[in-house]
């Protein structure tokens, strides 16, 4: 069987920063500790006003192919992901590829070019997708290009606010990859769920509280369900689960979720039984009430227990190193999250080659998958590429003002003329009105 996966991967985060708790906490008039503890998050990527989820696609996509020496015309398929589009009709890869023909001398003509949206999750979808593609035999040597790119907004003064970002990653799926590869056995969860929804709107209405725990139903849901296809799992079998994060703090709990599948059934469970007890089972219970009490009590216990606070440090903390810095990127989330991981082996000196990742997304409206990923021998080369660090050192650091400024920009409440740009593009591509000319 072709194997088929990641083969490599680049992250492009907006150039603007703003610190949650110096800057942000102050003007809502809150403890900075609620953002950096509570919601785990120290500072977020805003777009600057050049940037736009297309030139922050196409910054990340160029950096990939030009660095892996790809052209267009090794690209059968390109797909973006993104639940900040601007065209109902038009796809976002269609400005994405316009852009990158402008450099290559080749074009994407032959390429077949798409658009995912199911919220966060679509960007894994894609990369389902271009699997799919590959697997069936009808990519005739031809890579896919799959671009999560997203302006994560809300509007001023909601509760998401605290939770923004913005950014991009770019990730060429291939036959033999370098970085990992996918596996066929995945799970879902989904159903039609109203906690978050951008109805031909800038921004979205969100149920925030409620969205938490239809993330957590949906991923309860899927990570049965891979259960039934993986069989027993053990807690030793994922070197890392990297989860969508919509901050670290939503992360906290999904944890807990997943420990407590990758434990069931297992030594750990009967030797932590003496400690906390069992598990409940649901069919011990006359009623859901009931057993979700009994889930909840056993759940208090869980987490206060040595063995998953060492757990989660080793498996899921990794996860979130990126997260802390730039904030929600929607569909990129989970992405982010698994480079995160990767990034923090290879600084620790861990060697990942064939350990599994199990990659956990989710999407409002809703539906959430588990999937098992192989980290492959090419892996160190490709996550040492990464320039994330370098990217976050160079942010400017923008106060309230400036924010709400670059904020009103991005919802089109600023003319034209009173735009500020705050930093100054270099060799990138720039949004230049409507007509988003590519520039380099
Ligand atoms: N020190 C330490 N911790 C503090 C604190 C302090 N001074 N003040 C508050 N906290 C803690 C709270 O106890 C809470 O922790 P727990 O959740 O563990 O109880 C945490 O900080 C957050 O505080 P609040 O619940 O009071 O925060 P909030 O109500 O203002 O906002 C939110 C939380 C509703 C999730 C909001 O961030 C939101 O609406 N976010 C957008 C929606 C979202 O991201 N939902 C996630 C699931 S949906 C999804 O994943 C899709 C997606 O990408 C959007």
């Amino acid at each position: 069987m072709v194997s088929v996966g990641i083969d490599a991967i680049e992250i492009h985060t907006g150039k603007l920063c703003l610190n949650l708790g110096e800057t942000f906490a102050p003007a809502q008039g809150e403890d900075p500790d609620k953002y950096r503890k509570g919601l785990g998050l120290y500072t977020s990527s805003f777009p600057d006003s050049y940037e736009d989820i297309v030139t922050m696609g196409a910054n990340a996509a160029y950096r990939l192919l030009d660095r892996t020496g790809h052209t267009p015309a090794d690209i059968g398929r390109i797909d973006v992901a993104t639940e900040s589009a601007f065209d109902n009709s038009k796809p976002v890869s269609t400005y994405i590829a316009g852009c990158l023909e402008q450099v290559f001398d080749t074009t994407f003509h032959h390429a077949n070019k798409g658009e995912r949206k199911f919220a966060c999750i679509a960007g894994t979808q894609s990369l389902n997708d271009a699997y799919n593609w590959i697997r069936a035999g009808r990519n005739r040597d031809r890579s896919a290009l799959v671009i999560a790119t997203d302006t994560a907004l809300y509007a001023r003064g909601d509760a998401g606010e605290a939770t923004q970002g913005a950014g991009a990653v770019a990730m060429l799926i291939s036959e033999d990859p370098s970085l990992v590869e996918l596996s066929p056995q995945q799970g879902y969860g989904s159903a039609d769920e109203t906690d978050f929804l951008k109805p031909n709107q800038q921004f979205p209405s969100v149920d925030g509280k409620r969205s938490v725990q239809v993330y957590l139903a949906r991923m309860r849901e899927a990570l049965s369900d891979y259960a039934s296809v993986a069989g027993k799992m053990h807690p030793d079998d994922f070197a890392y689960i990297p989860f969508h994060t919509p901050f670290p703090g939503m992360v906290r709990k999904a944890g807990l979720l997943g420990y407590r599948h990758v434990i069931r059934d297992t030594n750990v469970e009967e030797e932590l039984a003496s400690e906390i007890g069992r598990q409940p089972r649901m069919e011990a219970f006359d009623d859901e009430e009931t057993y979700l009490d009994a889930v909840s009590e056993y759940t208090d216990k869980l987490k206060d227990t040595e063995r998953y606070r060492e757990w989660y440090e080793r498996v899921i903390e990794p996860t979130l190193d990126i997260s802390r810095y730039v904030g929600n990127w929607y569909t990129g989330s989970v992405h982010v999250a698994r480079a995160s991981a990767l990034k923090h082996a290879l600084e620790t000196g861990r060697d990942l080659t064939e350990k599994r990742l199990l990659v956990a997304s989710y999407g409002s409206g809703a539906q959430a998958e588990a999937h098992t990923e192989m980290v492959q021998p090419g892996w160190k080369d490709e996550i040492a590429a990464l320039t994330i660090d370098e990217q976050l050192e160079a942010r400017h650091d923008i106060t309230f003002e400036e924010y709400e400024h670059i904020h009103d920009v991005h919802n089109h409440d600023i003319s034209e003329d009173d735009t500020e740009e705050f930093t100054t593009p270099e060799n990138e591509f720039v949004f230049d009105g409507w007509g988003r000319m590519g520039e380099r």
